[in-house]
């Protein structure tokens, strides 16, 4: 997969992209990461980007011309996923996350000041995403929360496959506990059953918990789950 990240503050990209993770993935070559400064498509002699709103008002509108160009720049864009990061995007969610980790080329727009031309919304953008009903200081952190969720589902990047199966959300509901060693700390007891070997009688103990978790913190999660006839009843017990 490639990715390129239009922002005016590549600096903001450099711990996440080279640490954990994204860092493995870009040295495996699973995904390219580039970071592009649109300023430097900015053609006035002040490199402006940003300028005041037609018809009045509070703060700045990032202009078209230099967001356009820069786009235009990347080689094949015509091909990829332009996601602009607003908070008046669609909700980002894991389902997201794996139809976007289904595409070859992703190209995220992150915007600062009171927002983009609608212009770039309108002839630009394939996507608007928002990670959440809050509002940050720009779209770099949206931008790096997608990409960070987005760069797991990649084949190849986490060493144990089976490990984006069990997360949290990909089977509509929350992840049962875990526990590692010491068998008790503190008095504190691992629950007997994972420490019994009985495999059956495990996947069943951590559905049920799973399916506990998801009721009491959300709800909303399980109305929309798919449960057979077994998980109802272990939500009976
Ligand atoms: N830019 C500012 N706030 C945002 C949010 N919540 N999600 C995505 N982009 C944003």
């Amino acid at each position: 997969m490639k990715i390129d990240i239009l922002t005016l503050f590549p600096e903001m990209f450099t711990g996440v992209l080279q640490s954990s993770i994204l860092k493995k993935a870009q040295d495996k070559e699973v995904v390219t990461i580039s970071t592009i400064n649109f300023r430097d498509y900015s053609t006035n002699k002040h490199k402006t980007v940003d300028d005041y709103p037609y018809g009045g008002g509070h703060g700045m509108v990032l202009k078209p011309e230099p967001i356009f160009s820069a786009v235009e720049a990347i080689p094949h864009y015509e091909q990829a996923r332009i996601i602009m990061l607003t908070p008046q995007g669609e909700k980002f969610s894991q389902k997201k996350a794996e139809e976007l980790s289904k595409e070859k080329h992703l190209i995220f727009l992150c915007g600062h000041y009171e927002g983009f031309d609608e212009r770039i919304r309108e002839h630009l953008a394939t996507d608007e995403l928002s990670i959440g009903d809050y509002v940050l200081t720009g779209g770099e952190l949206a931008a790096m929360v997608i990409i960070d969720s987005v760069t797991r589902l990649l084949p190849g990047v986490l060493g144990n496959e089976g490990s984006v199966e069990t997360d949290s959300f990909s089977l509509g509901l929350l992840e049962y506990p875990q526990y590692t060693r010491p068998e008790e700390y503190r008095g504190w007891r691992v629950p007997d059953i994972l420490l019994s070997g009985h495999h059956q009688n495990i996947e069943k103990w951590r559905k049920k918990e799973s399916l506990k978790r998801t009721l009491l913190r959300r709800p909303d999660l399980l109305a929309e789950a798919t449960l057979d006839q077994t998980d109802r009843e272990l939500l009976k017990q």
